[in-house]
């Protein structure tokens, strides 16, 4: 059923915050797991607590995008629809096997050190696939979500991606995406937060990810992608 005309639609720019940040840090990752040693397993511990946070919210968001987004296309948007979103599924069944074919990999290299190559090289066909799904997404399903998706629903695309997130990793993943992100959007998304979550996520999210960022890639401001 086609919602009411009259509804505010989505606003679908938080969906570039997700996936700037995801490029960003799924391109720098194979070279981080190459740079360790073989054997140097307190580095391998790092850059894989990081790697498998960027898995986790990986997948939260494939999962939102699957359950919230995807059914409500293919009901309202007619052949436009059906044109694209087996294209979208199928590309999440392909980032899930180089996904589980990469977090297979990594509990061994972080405990041991060894098998970085491979692992590295499981990371790169994720990416290639990932990045394709991105830019198909923000082309063609993005518009399709501002047409057929109000801005209630779309806000609860956010909320599942929050709420599949452990509690103490919120303000970094927060911080992650706000790095790159439109300060205008940053704002919208945190709109309807209680006051003090919206004065205090921002700064929190920054001081975290430039922490993390100095800890993981050797300096507060690692390269950006753009959009
Ligand atoms: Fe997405």
């Amino acid at each position: 059923m086609a919602p009411l005309v009259d509804e505010p639609m989505a606003d679908t720019r938080d969906m570039f915050l997700a996936h700037t940040a995801l490029r960003r840090e799924f391109r720098l990752l194979p070279e981080l797991i190459r740079g360790v040693a073989p054997g140097d397993t307190r580095r391998a511990e790092v850059v894989g607590a990081h790697a498998a946070m960027l898995c986790r919210v990986l997948h939260n968001h494939h999962e939102g995008e699957d359950l919230l987004l995807w059914p409500k296309l293919v009901e309202r948007a007619g052949a436009e629809a059906a044109a694209i979103v087996p294209r979208m599924e199928q590309h999440h069944h392909a980032i899930d096997e180089a996904h589980t074919e990469a977090t297979g990999l990594l509990g061994a290299w972080r405990s041991t050190g060894q098998g970085g190559e491979e692992l590295a090289e499981a990371f790169e066909r994720l990416l290639t696939v990932l990045l394709e799904h991105m830019a198909a997404e923000e082309r063609e399903i993005l518009p399709l979500a501002e047409a057929h998706v109000t801005a209630a629903e779309w806000h609860r695309l956010g909320e599942h991606g929050m709420e599949a997130t452990p509690k103490q990793d919120l303000p970094l993943v927060f911080g992650m995406a706000m790095y790159e992100g439109d300060p205008e959007v940053v704002k919208a998304v945190l709109a309807t937060a209680p006051l003090p979550v919206r004065l205090i996520v921002p700064v929190l999210g920054r001081r975290r990810y430039a922490s993390h960022a100095r800890q993981v890639h050797g300096t507060t401001t690692p390269p950006r992608v753009g959009r």
